[in-house]
C-alpha cells in the first residue's frame, strides 16, 4: 500500500500515513500522539484543520457537519489520507513528551481547536 507523508503544524512533526490506515492511528505509529477519545468519529475530540492534502473516511458519516467539511475539518481517527497531508494540530506531540505533560480540558463536542 502507498503511504503518504503527513506534516502537523504547528509543532513540524512528521510521519507517513498508510493508504487505508486512520491517520491517528499512522502517528500512534510513528510515536506522534494527536488528541483523541472515541477513535470511531462521533466525539470530535480529534478534530483538526487539514490545511493541504486530501483524506477519505473508512465510516459513511463522521461527525462533521458538509460546512466543516468543506472549511477542512477532518476527524484523523477515521480519515485515511489520500494524498500528502498538512495539518493543523496545536497539541500534538512525540509520545515521550505528551507522557510527561499533563492533560489539557478540551470539550467534547463543539471544539474547532
Ligand atoms: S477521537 Fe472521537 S471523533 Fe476522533
Amino acid at each position: 500500500m502507498p503511504a503518504f507523508p503527513v506534516l502537523v503544524q504547528p509543532a513540524g512533526l512528521r510521519f507517513d500515513a498508510e493508504a487505508g490506515t486512520p491517520v491517528l492511528l499512522a502517528a500512534q505509529a510513528a510515536g506522534i500522539k494527536l488528541p483523541s477519545s472515541c477513535r470511531n468519529g462521533t466525539c470530535r475530540a480529534c478534530m483538526c484543520l487539514m490545511l493541504e492534502g486530501s483524506v477519505a473516511y473508512g465510516i459513511e458519516w463522521p461527525g462533521l457537519s458538509r460546512d466543516e467539511k468543506e472549511e477542512g475539518w477532518i476527524l484523523p481517527c477515521v480519515a485515511h489520507a489520500t494524498s500528502a497531508l498538512e495539518i493543523q494540530a496545536p497539541l500534538a506531540a512525540p509520545i515521550e513528551a505528551a507522557l510527561a505533560t499533563p492533560a489539557v480540558a478540551r470539550p467534547l463536542t463543539g471544539a474547532r481547536r
